[in-house]
């Protein structure tokens, strides 16, 4: 009879652990830069709800916006450690686990957002999606912030001057040849420090879209932007390959549907952002915005576009022969 009884309390015992696996939510922490007001930011609150009305009981989403949690460079190393399970970083700061995403970093490939969204929906995009994996990085979603605009205290119009001012870049290496080949000072710096380095003078000048000027008040100190358009600021939504593959089959199929769901959304309120923040920006009257004219333009991209060459074998010939066909 013990023997019956002690296998009897052993189903039950495995059956109550078993069930009690079954109920475990499962957390994702998403954490980002932005505040809650740009593309980014609505986006990951929008998923957060989608979430909870698809998933309740099954899966949570908590979002710390704002780098509240983590800044940029720290966030990578925690997805990885599984301290955050979500994060949604530019494109130009996973330098450290692929060289590919340069790609989105060369000055004046893409001309705009249809061109980006052209080139991240089409074969050559969606195989590099999966350029970190390797490192244990999975691409879920390419997310659009916008094109890029520079600002210093000082009307930027032609090459010559940005000459030796110093200018606040993510941390990439294409960022970086593109300002040394205006002659300009480029230091890599996280978001999360811009605003104060701009307002004492650490730094002269940065370069961001028309949603980040805005909702991080850089407008405020800065005398002079430049609609260059020169470059563009796309992310991508990661997770760690090893939270994602630990998620059962029925829970990633939802989930990607969600994300799928998110992410026009995201692209809606991103050229939303980039039209209207331009215009908060022009009517605030705390700034100059210059607009460029074809020649201006012409000088900045025969001067900044030789980076290409040098990246070219590290982001690949074939993707920059993609990207110029959706400029078309
Ligand atoms: C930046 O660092 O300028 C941007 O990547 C911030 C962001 O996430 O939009």
């Amino acid at each position: 009879m013990p023997i019956i009884r002690t296998a009897a309390l052993l189903i039950i015992c495995s059956l109550a652990f078993s069930q009690n696996l079954m109920a475990k939510e499962i957390v994702i922490k998403f954490s980002h830069v932005t505040t809650e007001k740009t593309p980014k930011g609505k986006a990951a609150n929008y998923l957060k709800e989608l979430v909870e009305q698809r998933l309740k009981g099954k899966v949570r989403v908590e979002v710390f916006p704002n780098s509240q949690l983590y800044n940029d460079k720290e966030v990578l190393k925690a997805l990885l450690l599984g301290d955050v399970q979500m994060a949604a970083p530019s494109l130009s700061k996973f330098g450290k686990f692929t060289k590919k995403w340069g790609i989105f970093d060369l000055p004046f490939l893409f001309k705009d957002a249809s061109a980006v969204k052209c080139f991240t929906s089409g074969p050559n995009g969606q195989t590099l999606l999966a350029a970190a994996e390797n490192k244990g990085i999975k691409g879920l979603a390419y997310w659009l912030n916008g094109m890029k605009q520079l600002s210093a205290n000082k009307p930027l119009l032609v090459p010559d001057d940005a000459a030796g001012e110093k200018f606040r870049i993510m941390s990439s290496d294409v960022l970086e040849a593109q300002f040394k080949a205006v002659k300009a000072n480029p230091q890599k710096m996280s978001f999360s420090e811009v605003y104060n380095a701009l307002s004492t003078g650490v730094i002269d000048g940065q370069e961001n879209t028309w949603s980040n000027i805005r909702t991080k008040k850089f407008y405020e100190v800065q005398t002079d932007f430049t609609e260059s358009n020169h470059g563009v600021l796309e992310y991508v939504l990661v997770t760690s390959t090893e939270f994602w593959d630990s998620l059962p089959a029925d829970i990633q199929k939802e989930l990607s549907a969600i994300i799928k769901e998110v992410t026009a959304k995201e692209t809606q309120w991103a050229l939303e952002a980039a039209a209207e923040d331009k215009e908060y920006i022009i009517a605030s009257g705390r700034t100059k915005v210059h607009p460029l004219t074809d020649a201006q333009t012409a000088q900045w991209a025969e001067v900044m576009k030789p980076v290409w060459k040098k990246f070219e074998a590290n982001v690949g010939k074939d993707n920059i022969e993609a990207a110029l066909k959706c400029d078309k």
